[in-house]
């Protein structure tokens, strides 16, 4: 039987942050654990202590953005090169502020208006900035596995910003830091990602991060829009979004990609929605504290509806703000496995 929906009253509270003794204990960072790793491609290449590490570190470096002067001196003298051959507005401006935050100058490269439309190649586009003295860079890109090509091939930092629909590591580690800050927890929590899995770094990213750290994942949508080979990642597929829902302490609206599809793998936009879009009469049907998140950009009205994303249960600026920290951690420590290197050659 449906579930009453709860008073407005009660709704219209924002999700306060859980505090509960967690059933499956989370990750802890070991004593003494230091980053080694020159690049982050992707959390398929992580383990879970590497992954709890860079959130723990974002937790640390979160305060800083509460500062009046909001900057530290931890990357004083370095440039960030960030290579968006990809549109992007979060990733790109988080990072560009988390370049700034750390005293680290970012310098931009979009694809538009760059010699690419003259020929050039990627690598041969990096190798260039490189050779003006950037040591780290960022780097979205259309294709699957270019950063990993990039970072095979040069001795700077590659730092993935969202490969095709391979991975997005740090929208990931911001879905996932947000899920830890809010329900206190990772380990034992049930999340589901809803939508276009198929054509979503988010969701691969999301899948393999939330599992390491001993979550229980459910991708929730169409047959259509979920690979078989997604079963393979130990996730459970659900093609009902109803019947989960009650289960869930937190749900990821993912947009549906039409770009990278064109369209006609689902009959309209408007069955799409009343089968798998979030309203408030499926948000009736969830646990009262549960999150729902998104990556953006949203489609108001197809994935999420208005009065959902921005209701009380909404955690989507939060993830915003939480990349922030997240970026500086990243950086951070990839710099500080860029010295590593040094003092070892
Ligand atoms: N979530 C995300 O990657 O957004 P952008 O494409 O705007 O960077």
């Amino acid at each position: 039987m449906a579930k009453k929906a709860p008073t407005a009253s009660k709704r219209n509270k924002p999700v306060a942050t859980r505090k509960r003794k967690p059933k499956v204990a989370d990750v802890v960072v070991p004593e003494g654990f230091v980053w080694t790793k020159k690049d982050l491609l992707g959390l398929d290449e992580l383990s879970a202590e590497e992954i709890t590490y860079l959130l723990d570190t974002a937790e640390s470096f979160s305060e800083v953005s509460t500062r009046s002067i909001k900057k530290v001196p931890a990357l004083r003298g370095q440039v960030v090169g960030l290579l968006f051959f990809e549109n992007s507005t979060r990733t790109r401006m988080s990072f560009e502020l988390a370049a700034a935050r750390l005293s680290a100058d970012p310098i931009i490269f979009t694809s538009s208006g760059s010699s690419v439309s003259k020929g050039e190649t990627t690598l041969d586009t990096v190798k260039n900035i490189e050779a003006m003295g950037v040591d780290i860079f960022v780097m979205r890109h259309g294709q699957s596995g270019a950063p990993h090509m990039v970072a095979r091939k040069t001795s700077a930092s590659i730092i993935n910003a969202g490969d095709g629909p391979h991975e997005h590591p740090t929208q990931a580690l911001l879905d996932i830091y947000t899920i830890r800050e809010k329900l206190g927890s990772i380990a034992g929590k049930k999340v589901a990602i809803v939508g276009d899995i198929a054509h979503s770094r988010v969701a691969r990213s999301n899948i393999i991060g939330l599992q390491k750290l001993g979550a229980e994942v459910v991708v929730v949508g169409p047959p259509t829009l979920i690979p078989n080979a997604i079963a393979q990642m130990g996730c459970s597929i659900s093609h009902s979004l109803d019947e989960v829902l009650p289960e869930l302490d937190a749900i990821n609206m993912l947009r549906i990609q039409f770009e990278r599809f064109g369209g006609g793998l689902f009959p309209s936009i408007r069955e799409y929605h009343k089968l798998y879009g979030m309203n408030n009469a499926r948000l009736a049907q969830c646990k009262d504290d549960v999150l729902i998140m998104h990556p953006g950009p949203m489609n108001r009205g197809v994935e999420i509806t208005s009065a959902v994303a921005d209701g009380p249960n909404s955690t989507i600026l939060r993830q915003v703000t939480n990349g922030l920290a997240i970026r500086m951690a990243v950086l951070y420590s990839v710099f500080q496995a860029q010295g590593l290197l040094r003092e070892q050659s």
